[in-house]
Formats: C-alpha cells, structure tokens, sequence
C-alpha cells in the first residue's frame, strides 16, 4: 500500500507522518508532500526510524509525483484557526488550497480513497466529491471527512468523568465537525450520566477544537491529537482496503439522508465505505440536537459545493 499526505511538513502533518512511519503494515510506502522547503528532509528524518515503512518527501507546486500510485490520500494541508475564528472562516484560504490538491490527485491516483483533514470539513468534503464528480472519477466510498478527534476526545471527556479506561470506551459521534454539528451519542454508553452532566459534556465535545486554539493563544489549533485521529482513520482503512474489516464515524456521501453529507458509523472493507451502519437509539436531548444541526450542515453542504462548481 502507498499512502500519500498532503501537508506533510505542517503542524498536523508531520507528527502525523510520524505515527504511520510506526504504524503502518510493514512493506508499506509513505509519500510525504508539501509546499514548503523542507518536506524532503522530513522524509529523511522519519527515514532514519527503523520500520518497514519506505519513506519519500516531495515539495514544489505540484503534488503529481508523490500521488502516483497511491491507495490512500491524507490531507492535512490548510491554515489553522487562531482565537477568535470559527473553522469556517477559514473556507476562503483553505477552500482553494483542497480544490487544487484534489484535482490533482484526481489525475494522478483517480481510484484512492481520499481522507480530508483540512477544515472546515463540513465543506472541503463536499468540494472534494464535487472537483472527483468533474474529473469523472467519484466514487463516494472512497472520500471521507476525518471526524476522528471527535471521537477520541469524547473517549477522554467520558472517561474522565466516569474514571473509566478510555482506550475502552467507543463514543459514536454523529453530524459534522464544527460546533453544534458536532453530536456524541452519550445516551448509549454502559455509564449513566445526569441530563446535566450529558448536556455539559456535550458542550466540552463540541468545543473541544477551540479550547486548543484558545490554550494555544494564536499559535494554531490542535496537531498532535489530530494527528493521531489521522493515524487511527488511515489505519481503519487500510484495515478494511486489505480485506479486513474496520467501523469508524466518518463524514460521508449519506445518499438516504436529510443531507448529502453527514457523520456517522461506517462500515469499512476493500472498496472504502461498504455499509452505512445505523445511527442508534437516541434520548430526548440527542434527538432534538440532531433536529437543530442540520441547518447548518446544510449550509456548510451548499457553500462547497457553488464554490467547486
Ligand atoms: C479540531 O477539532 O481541533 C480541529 O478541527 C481544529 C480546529 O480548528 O478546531
């Protein structure tokens, strides 16, 4: 398997490299580009760590070379938030900076599954499945929104609260990522928590981004749990593209939603998503907040999809 990331030199990008140099199935190639100068030296760096995992750095314009051949696509490229900014007043640079690494992987490895890390993803998901539909080669299995810091932040949050393992707890998290689109589905864990406790961890999950960006006072958003919220998707997929079998909540082409794009529990397996898994059982609470996201998902929706067209 190749894997590719796009915005490998970056905040997000290089510890992220890091974590597949450690954890991707031996034999494995690992194409490392970015814009900036230093991306080949990062490939040398991380090239002096003993795995069986053949590293490359790429950097330039143009992204072609460490995209031919790929199976899987990673990109973290994109500015970050500073306080004060939500993720989608990032979408008039990080928007442009998607479309362009698309279209080229759309020439350059037209059959990869496609992981989008760049916010605000609500967004650069639906530019990315537009510029594919274009080139002619969209296959919705095979592009995903990362959603993954949502999950494993809720994991830490619950079991801090109810002082269990977190490795243990799998928190399903629904809807999108940014603010109230962002929804965990705490009713259906083993632990009870009050409709308090629940509706105040709620909030903490679905302002965990800012809280980073907040702790970093202007020095970006969180890099190193996305990171491994990257790591752990691409693993789950790779899992799957290899004949196993992996569930994750993804943001996803939802063809029988309320919206074209929606997170949720994916079944993945060799051809990228496989089965859309059942949402579950919801409370009161779940359900209402469910109701009152999907405005404005739809509208995140709409704002990628006039821009790529
Ligand atoms: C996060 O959830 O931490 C990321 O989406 C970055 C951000 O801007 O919040």
């Amino acid at each position: 398997m190749k894997i590719t990331v796009l915005g490998a030199a970056g905040g997000i990008g290089q510890p992220l490299a890091l974590l597949l140099k450690l954890q991707l199935p031996p034999g494995s190639s690992l194409a490392l580009y970015d814009i900036a100068p230093l991306t080949p030296g990062v490939a040398v760096d991380l090239s002096h760590i003993p795995t069986d995992v053949k590293v490359l750095g790429y950097g330039g314009e143009d992204a072609s070379e460490a995209l031919h051949g790929a199976q899987v696509v990673l990109i973290p490229a994109g500015v970050p938030r500073k306080p004060g900014m939500t993720r989608d007043d990032l979408f008039n640079v990080n928007a442009g900076i998607v479309k362009k690494l698309v279209e080229t992987s759309a020439r350059a490895c037209p059959g990869a599954c496609i992981a989008i890390i760049t916010n605000p993803v609500n967004s650069t998901v639906p530019i990315a499945a537009e510029v594919l539909k274009k080139a002619g080669v969209y296959d919705e299995r095979r592009l995903f929104g990362v959603t993954t810091l949502d999950v494993i932040r809720s994991a830490t949050f619950v079991a801090d609260l109810a002082r269990l393992e977190p490795a243990k707890l799998d928190v399903r998290v629904i809807g999108g990522h940014s603010g109230t689109t962002i929804l965990p589905l705490l009713s259906q864990l083993p632990v009870k928590f009050s409709e308090d406790e629940a509706k105040k961890l709620t909030l903490r999950i679905q302002d965990a981004g800012t809280e980073v960006v907040n702790a970093k006072a202007g020095g970006g958003s969180a890099t190193l749990s996305m990171a491994q919220a990257g790591a752990r998707f691409a693993i789950s997929l790779l899992r799957g593209l290899s004949g196993g079998r992996a569930v994750e909540c993804t943001f996803v082409a939802d063809p029988k939603g309320r919206v074209p794009f929606f997170a949720r529990p994916a079944l993945l397996g060799p051809r990228g998503v496989e089965d859309l898994l059942d949402i579950g059982p919801m409370n009161a609470y779940e359900k209402q907040s469910l109701e009152s996201l999907y405005g404005e998902l739809e509208g995140n929706i709409k704002k990628g999809v006039e821009f790529a067209r």
